[in-house]
């Protein structure tokens, strides 16, 4: 197993006795949550453990469903107590971009309706600054061509429309287009998200600001370690 996968395992696993009896727990997407999905399984099958999951992706819930998680919607009477989620980058102050895997709207979603949000990854998602990951953001299809010109105007950037194997657009579970936006480094993120969600076309982008209160963070020897956000 590579040094990664070591980390995400590790972080999953432990993330999964964060779970009690009785919780409503909302479940990221990716390959860390696939980890820490078959953790989860594994305490429902083996200690008959009783939650429910709230999944953010079309992904997830065939993984979570495969390993016997009972699922639920999110609804104001089923908000997730906890969330356990992965990132793509996360710097001191548990600031995260999120999104290769193009879930981001609904993890957004399930995050901000979460009591708390508890990130799993391996250790090389923690950053000094975000931006050198390229931000993942969600926009409608029809406004594709214009939020590119746009995008290249306002902010000096060329966003990528990410594409599948077969040179289609990614499309998301909710229908939406992925434009990936190679900033480097990325100074003021709370910023840049509001001027980013403000143009007409973007649905969602994948900064999540001030929604981690804790990370899980999985090293190469199988420690994990756990990061507070520093202000
Ligand atoms: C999914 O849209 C993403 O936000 C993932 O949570 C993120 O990309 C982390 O993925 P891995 O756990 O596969 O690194």
């Amino acid at each position: 197993m590579s040094d990664a996968n070591i980390g995400k395992q590790a972080a999953g696993e432990v993330a999964a006795k964060l779970v009690h009896d009785g919780m409503i727990v909302g479940i990221g997407t990716g390959s860390t949550v696939a980890f820490f999905i078959e953790a989860l399984g594994r305490r429902v099958q083996t200690e008959g453990l009783k939650i429910r999951g709230i999944p953010t992706s079309e992904a997830t819930v065939a993984h979570a469903l495969r390993w016997g998680i009972p699922l639920v919607p999110l609804t104001p009477q089923t908000r997730p107590d906890l969330t356990i989620d992965g990132a793509d980058e996360a710097n001191p102050k548990l600031d995260l971009i999120k999104g290769a895997g193009g879930a981001l709207l609904r993890e957004k979603l399930v995050a901000a309706a979460s009591g708390e949000l508890v990130v799993i990854a391996d250790a090389s998602k923690r950053v000094a600054h975000l931006g050198a990951f390229p931000l993942p953001i969600a926009i409608v299809p029809f406004a594709t061509q214009n939020l590119v010109s746009q995008l290249k105007e306002e902010f000096e950037v060329t966003p990528h429309l990410r594409l599948l194997a077969n040179g289609e657009p990614f499309i998301s579970d909710d229908g939406l287009y992925i434009l990936d936006l190679p900033f480097g480094i990325i100074q003021r993120p709370a910023i840049l998200d509001k001027r980013l969600k403000i143009m007409p076309g973007v649905v969602e982008t994948g900064i999540f600001i001030g929604l981690a209160k804790r990370m899980l963070l999985g090293h190469p020897d199988g420690r994990v370690e756990a990061v507070y956000p520093v202000e």
